[in-house]
């Protein structure tokens, strides 16, 4: 996975940002919101921003 990749373009919100934000305690598509801003101007990344944040979440045990 590209940790650098931009998934949100509206907030500059990489994957990276996303997996940092699930490593900090995020556990949800809204706290990551919450947390990086992604997904909360025009909402075209929601879906993307939803698969990586289930990704991550998985992952982190
Ligand atoms: S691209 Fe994420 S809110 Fe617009």
């Amino acid at each position: 996975m590209d940790l650098d990749k931009v998934v949100c373009s509206c907030m500059s919100v990489t994957s990276g940002m996303i997996k940092e934000a699930v490593d900090a305690g995020a556990r949800t598509l809204e706290e990551v919101q919450e947390a990086t801003g992604a997904g909360t101007v025009c909402g075209a990344c929601l879906d993307e921003v939803k698969v990586l944040v289930d990704h991550f979440t998985s992952e982190a045990h």
